[in-house]
C-alpha cells in the first residue's frame, strides 16, 4: 500500500518536473529563433532587440545583463539641478541605440562578465567625456557621468575646409562636441551621418535634441574603427584584434588601454601616468565595480593603461595636419 503511494507520488513528482522543463523550453523558444547555416549557430530574437539573424543575438541581450536600475546607479547625479542636460539621457534611449549593434556583438559578445565588462568599458569612456564631477562634488567626482549632452562654450565651429568636397560645412552649422562620445568637426558628423543614416552634416543639432541618436553615434564610434585596416575600439577590447608586429613594437596589447588609444591616444596615452588617461580608467572601474563585476575583472594595468603606447594615430607633422584624422 505504502509502496504504491510512494510510486504515484513519483509519477506526478516526475510529470511535475518534466511539466518545468518543457515550459522552460518554449520559453527560451518563445524568444529566441534558431538556425544552423554552414555550421554555424545563428539566432534573433522574436522582440525587437538583437532581431537580425546573428551569432550574438544567441545570447543574452543587454536589457537581459543590464537593467534600468544600474543605469540609473551609474548616472546617478545626471538629472540634478546642477546638471547640465537635466531629463536628456535615460535608459530606454541607450538600450534603443544599443538594438543596432548588439547583433555585431556589442554588448552581445562573450559570457555574461565579458558583456558587463563591456558596457563598464564603453560607459567608461562616456561618463569621463561627458563629466562635471569634481573632487569635492557630492556622491564623489565619478557620480558625476551624462552631466552634459554639449561643448558649453565652443571656442570655433570646427569646420575643416581639408574635407570640402566630402563633408562640406553648412552655412551656419556649428560641429562642436555634441553626444555621448563627443563628435566634434565636419567630417566626423559627416561620417556620423552617413553610418546612421541621418543628415547630420546639414543637422549636426540633432545630436543635442534626441538622446537615442546621441548614443547610437557613440556606440558607432565604439564599433567602428577609426581608420580602415585598424581595430575598432570594440575588437580590442573584446579580443577580436589580430596584432601586428607593428602593434607589438608599439606595445599595444587589447584592452582597456588600447580603446582610449583609438579614441583619444593623442590626448592620453604614451605620455606615462597622466590625469587625462587615469580619469577615465577611474570611470572605468567605478563602474564595472556597481555593476556586481568588480574592479579586479578588469585586469592588470597593462591592460587598463595606455601610458607606455604608441599611437595607433599620431598627429601628422605640421605641414599635412589637414590630412589627418
Ligand atoms: C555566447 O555566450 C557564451 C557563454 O555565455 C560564450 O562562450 C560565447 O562566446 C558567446 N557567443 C559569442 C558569439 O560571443
Ligand atoms: C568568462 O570568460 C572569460 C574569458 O573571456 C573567462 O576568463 C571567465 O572565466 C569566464 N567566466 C565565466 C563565469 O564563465
Ligand atoms: C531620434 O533618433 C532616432 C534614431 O535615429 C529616431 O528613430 C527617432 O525618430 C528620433 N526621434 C525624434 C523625436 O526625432
Ligand atoms: C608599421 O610602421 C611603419 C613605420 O611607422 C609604417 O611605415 C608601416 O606602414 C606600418 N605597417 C602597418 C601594417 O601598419
Amino acid at each position: 500500500m505504502e509502496a504504491k503511494w510512494v510510486s504515484a507520488f513519483a509519477v506526478i513528482a516526475i510529470l511535475y518536473l518534466s511539466l518545468l522543463l518543457l515550459a522552460a523550453d518554449s520559453l527560451d523558444d518563445g524568444k529566441t529563433l534558431v538556425k544552423k547555416v554552414k555550421g554555424k549557430k545563428l539566432c534573433k530574437k522574436t522582440e525587437w532587440e538583437c532581431n537580425q539573424w546573428s551569432v550574438y543575438c544567441c545570447n543574452e541581450t543587454i536589457s537581459d545583463v543590464f537593467q534600468v536600475y544600474q543605469f540609473e546607479n551609474l548616472f546617478s547625479k545626471r538629472n540634478s539641478p546642477v546638471a547640465h542636460a537635466v531629463g536628456f539621457w535615460d535608459y530606454q534611449s541607450f538600450i534603443l541605440a544599443a538594438n543596432i549593434y548588439e547583433p555585431l556583438g556589442f554588448g552581445t559578445t562573450g559570457n555574461k562578465t565579458m558583456q558587463m565588462k563591456e558596457i563598464a568599458a564603453f560607459f567608461g569612456h562616456v561618463g569621463a567625456k561627458t563629466s562635471c564631477g569634481y573632487g569635492v562634488a557630492t556622491g564623489g567626482p565619478l557620480a558625476w557621468g551624462l552631466c552634459y549632452n554639449k561643448e558649453m562654450s565652443p571656442s570655433q565651429s570646427y569646420c575643416d575646409d581639408f574635407y570640402k568636397f566630402e563633408y562640406p560645412c553648412t552655412p551656419g552649422a556649428e560641429y562642436y562636441g555634441r553626444g555621448a562620445l563627443p563628435i566634434y568637426w565636419n567630417y566626423n558628423y559627416g561620417a556620423a551621418g552617413e553610418a546612421l543614416k541621418v543628415d547630420l552634416l546639414n543637422h549636426p543639432e540633432y545630436i543635442e535634441q534626441n538622446a537615442t541618436l546621441a548614443f547610437q553615434a557613440a556606440i558607432w564610434r565604439w564599433m567602428t574603427p577609426v581608420k580602415e585596416g585598424q581595430p575598432s575600439p570594440h575588437d580590442v577590447f573584446v579580443g577580436n584584434w589580430k596584432l601586428t608586429k607593428n602593434d607589438t613594437l608599439a606595445k599595444r596589447v587589447p584592452g582597456f588601454g588600447a580603446t582610449m588609444n583609438l579614441l583619444y591616444g593623442e590626448l592620453t596615452c604614451g605620455k606615462g601616468d597622466i590625469d587625462p588617461m587615469n580619469v577615465v580608467i577611474s570611470h572605468y572601474l567605478y563602474y564595472i565595480d556597481l555593476l556586481g563585476v568588480g574592479r579586479e575583472q578588469a585586469g592588470p594595468n597593462e591592460v587598463l593603461s595606455c601610458a607606455e603606447q604608441g599611437l595607433f594615430n599620431p598627429p601628422a607633422p605640421p605641414s599635412t595636419t589637414a590630412a589627418a584624422s
